[in-house]
């Protein structure tokens, strides 16, 4: 691909993406170096071969990687392996996955691993930061519509999760819903058809009542592209709210968005 476009692209700056084979994430789907990985080059040779075409490289092999001593470990692993290669580029990328945000990571540490490989190499390094900088931003706010019954107290949202949480169902893993804490016990359940429209079970300190809000954590990045309209239902509007407590509408959308998103 890089020779096929090459002509193209040659007064810009190409990076390759690397599959330096060891990765960290507990899901497979989002496994970067999972087998049969068809995520970046791993033939050392044929790198090497292209080597003057390229100013740069990038090893994406994190996911929610929060563990620092792996990380280094694994960059140890790059930097000794792939040290030919590094040697001769401006800039690598180590991509995303890395948790630094998380409490208590040790992100001095992990400031001075990447200025070693920095210095080493002689290479500016990027990071591509997705999570890590957009948990604990972003709420989907959302309203009861319904409380039935069925051996457990089941609540009903205006909202989704299979047209606006997505993840939740890919990686088949519940809402955050806090504090998650009181004697009152729920399933809180999307609105649309799909049995499985469930965001998880919660305790709360009262009753729930229809018209009541539920905030639902982590609803920034990826839940936002993968947000569909299945069932017609209506996307969430985008809102922020700002450090002075006031809220500012982004986008919201209509029955005419619906339509036009429809073959
Ligand atoms: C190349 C690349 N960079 C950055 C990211 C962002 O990853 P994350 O949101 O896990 O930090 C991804 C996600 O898959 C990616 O493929």
């Amino acid at each position: 691909q890089l020779k096929r476009f090459y002509k193209k692209v040659k007064s810009l700056k190409i990076g390759l993406r690397i599959n330096p084979k060891v990765s960290y994430s507990n899901y497979d789907l989002a496994d970067p170096a999972r087998k049969f990985s068809r995520l970046g080059v791993i033939d050392k040779k044929s790198i090497s071969s292209i080597i003057d075409l390229i100013s740069g490289a990038m090893f994406h092999f994190n996911c929610e990687n929060d563990n620092f001593l792996n990380f280094s470990s694994n960059l140890d692993y790059i930097s000794n392996q792939y040290k030919d290669i590094l040697e001769k580029l401006e800039w690598v990328s180590l991509g995303g996955g890395i948790y630094f945000t998380k409490e208590n990571y040790p992100v001095d540490d992990f400031w001075k691993k990447i200025k070693e490989l920095s210095k080493k190499f002689n290479v500016q390094v990027y990071l591509e930061p997705g999570e890590a900088v957009i948990t604990n931003t972003t709420e989907l706010v959302t309203k009861i519509l319904d409380i039935v019954h069925n051996e457990i107290d089941i609540a009903i949202v205006d909202a989704s999760t299979e047209a606006h949480m997505l993840d939740l169902l890919i990686y088949r893993t519940p809402a955050k819903i806090y504090p998650n804490k009181g004697k009152y016990k729920y399933i809180i359940a999307g609105r649309s058809c799909l049995a499985g429209d469930v965001f998880g079970i919660y305790n709360f300190d009262k009753k729930l009542k229809v018209g009541m809000t539920i905030r639902i954590q982590d609803a920034g990045g990826y839940t936002i592209v993968k947000k569909n309209w299945f069932n017609g239902l209506n996307m969430p509007s985008i809102a922020v709210k700002k450090l002075d407590g006031t809220i500012k509408l982004i986008k919201s959308f209509n029955y005419k968005d619906y339509l036009n998103n429809l073959s």
